[in-house]
């Protein structure tokens, strides 16, 4: 187990500057996602922590010591890839074992650790097949217990779990919650998936072009996500985002107008706003009700129904904003081409000015 501190770290490379002052402190234990669109950074900054790519300026601590020039190899971490990078020529056992065997760690010791991680991963009665007798997730699990038996410090996992099929990965997203809570070390997960992010962080750290745009638990970032891109990124599916303007506001309420003129009361923190201000109003298609008598109310003409069975979705307008969603219950008939009366508490609307969130969720 171990602590991680990134103070003010950037990456330049030669054609682009890809990681942009990254400030960031992991505590000893925990799990950390980064997630965010693809080619935001989440691999580089994986890579600057494990040391496989030298850190431009900045300072890199892990356990409270300066690491910025330390060899990957002495740095007490392991690393997990998507693409499992086995040998395909040694059995389960002997890919398990082989960084051990490679820094001539006892016989008896190499089959000792081998054995504990492939009981951990449930691959004791797989230790003698090749990787190519192995399913995808069995894979995966062998380059997961690679990283077990050399005992890390810290743990970095890379989109493991990208080339899995959809019900694999729920599967072992279940496996490696249960790993950090068995191992109990700090470990770092990156992932492009928000449900990875949510459903396995203690800490999730949106990054975006670079840069963080938010950390915070899986629940911060849903109720309260500090900015239009977070708010757009976390949840599914998508948080509905409408023009707005302001049309009267107080020390701790406003009113804004949407673009068919109706009118919305939000809680907010009002000191930026005035009387015509652009905003953008947000809320979530599980906040709107129907068959509630809540404190807004809006119109929504439905386009579309998708009865998947434990829910249904009507896409269609509201505000006179074309593309918005709608989550209902499963036993909710609507037919296409009705319109509806949906209503909302203030309390699950978002607003945000100038991309900043100014509501008070
Ligand atoms: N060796 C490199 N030279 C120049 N640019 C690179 C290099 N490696 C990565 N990049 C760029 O850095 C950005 C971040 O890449 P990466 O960390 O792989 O993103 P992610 O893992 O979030 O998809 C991308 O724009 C990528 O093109
Ligand atoms: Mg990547």
């Amino acid at each position: 187990m171990a602590n991680i501190k990134l103070s003010n770290v950037v990456k330049k490379y030669p054609s682009a500057t890809v990681i942009h002052g990254v400030d960031l402190t992991i505590n000893e234990g925990e799990f950390v996602v980064f997630v965010g669109p693809s080619g935001c950074g989440k691999s580089t900054l994986l890579r600057l922590i494990a040391g496989l790519e030298e850190i431009t300026d900045g300072v890199l601590e892990i356990d409270n010591a300066v690491v910025n020039h330390v060899d990957p190899a002495e740095r007490g971490i392991a690393m997990v890839f998507q693409s499992y990078a086995l040998y395909p020529h040694m059995s389960v056992e002997q890919n398990m074992g082989f960084a051990l065997r490679m820094n001539n760690v006892p016989k008896k010791e190499v089959q000792e650790r081998v054995q504990q991680a492939a009981e951990i991963l449930q691959l004791d009665h797989l230790m003698s097949r090749k990787p190519k007798a192995l399913s995808g997730g069995q894979r995966q699990r062998v380059a997961i217990g690679r990283a077990i038996v050399r005992n890390p410090k810290v743990f970095l996992f890379d989109e493991p779990l990208s080339n899995l099929d959809a019900e694999l990965r729920v599967d072992m997203r279940l496996q490696i919650a249960k790993l950090h809570e068995d191992l109990k070390s700090t470990m770092i997960y990156v992932t492009h998936d928000q449900v990875e992010a949510m459903t396995l962080a203690d800490k999730i750290v949106v990054l975006r072009d670079g840069k963080i745009e938010q950390v915070g638990t899986p629940l911060e970032l849903y109720r309260s996500p500090a900015n239009e891109f977070v708010a757009g990124f976390i949840g599914s599916p998508k948080m509905n985002m409408l023009p707005a303007n302001v049309v009267s506001k107080n020390q701790n309420t406003v009113v804004i107008e949407l673009p068919n003129a109706s009118e919305i009361t939000v809680n907010a923190d009002t000191t930026g706003l005035e009387v015509g201000s652009e905003v953008m109003f947000g809320i979530r298609p599980e906040h709107i009700y129907v068959d509630q008598k809540l404190e807004n109310q809006v119109l929504f003409k439905t386009d579309a129904v998708e009865r998947l069975g434990n829910s249904t979705y009507l896409f269609g307008e509201f505000g006179g904003h074309t593309d918005c969603r709608v989550h209902l219950p499963w036993d909710k008939e609507v037919r296409r081409g009705e319109t509806l009366s949906l209503t909302f508490n203030s309390s699950d609307c978002h607003l945000f000015h100038k991309g900043i969130c100014i509501s008070n969720t």
